[in-house]
């Protein structure tokens, strides 16, 4: 019996921006105002716990009071008409989830979520509190954003590697692809597959072979998939 074809989608920042969330690499995004290793380092958390908060409660009001776009909904709406879809996200907002997408695969983490700053295993879901200097995990160590820093391991690498290289077709959404191991992803995918990238940036440098719409995903993503549902299939 042969399974239907399974897309992967492989998304970044730039599928929450028409959302209203900040990228990073604009000339205007996150990494222009706050220094990485201030915010997103291990070390910049060991030298000032209280401005790593700071930035990250302010990352979460802006995911609380943003709503998925039509691309989110596009690729939940895929999912929901009985294609195969899983989502690998740089993200850290939950807005594919809120958008109906039930296989989501958070590399970088979850900004709803806080952890244990000695235990990646100890998670806890904030719903609608923020972290304060002071929360303590049930082992009584301070609790961080559940968020992967620059210099911390992905431990979601290797899911995400197994499903890419279960993908008959990979969509990268809005990604510079300018992060390891991430940007790596690609070279899972099966050599018999394909790959499509929708980014409005043209100067974006693209591997080899990969098909490429220049448009903003809420335009390109739901033209994609209103295309496969008219289909009935991904080929
Ligand atoms: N639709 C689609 N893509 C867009 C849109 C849009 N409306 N607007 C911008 N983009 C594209 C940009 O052209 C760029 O290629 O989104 C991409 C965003 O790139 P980055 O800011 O580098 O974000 P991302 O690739 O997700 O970053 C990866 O870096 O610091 C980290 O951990 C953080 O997960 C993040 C990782």
């Amino acid at each position: 019996m042969s399974k239907a074809p399974h897309l992967v989608v492989l998304t970044g920042a730039g599928i929450s921006a028409e959302s209203g969330i900040q990228t990073f690499r604009a000339a205007d995004g996150l990494w222009a105002d706050h220094p990485i290793e201030d915010v997103a380092t291990p070390e910049g958390w060991a030298r000032d716990p209280q401005r790593v908060l700071s930035f990250y409660d302010a990352r979460r009001d802006q995911v609380r009071g943003a709503r998925p776009n039509a691309a989110h909904r596009a690729l939940a709406n895929l999912e929901a008409r009985g294609f195969e879809v899983s989502i690998v996200t740089q993200n850290i907002d939950d807005l594919h989830e809120r958008a109906g997408s039930r296989r989501v695969l958070h590399l970088h983490g979850e900004i709803m979520m806080a952890r244990s700053s000695v235990d990646e295993r100890m998670r806890y879901p904030l719903g609608r509190r923020n972290i304060a200097m002071g929360d303590v995990c049930d082992r009584g160590s301070q609790l961080r954003p559940d968020v992967v820093w620059f210099g911390e391991a992905v431990p979601a690498y290797q899911d995400a590697c197994e499903i890419v290289a279960e993908a008959d077709l990979l969509l990268v959404v809005g990604t510079s692809l300018a992060v390891m191991p991430a940007a790596a992803l690609i070279n899972e995918l099966p050599f018999d597959a394909d790959c499509v990238l929708v980014d409005p940036d043209e100067s974006l440098r693209v591997p080899a072979g990969v098909a490429r719409l220049v448009m903003p995903a809420g335009e390109g993503v739901p033209a994609l998939t209103r295309h496969w549902q008219r289909e009935g299939r991904l080929f």
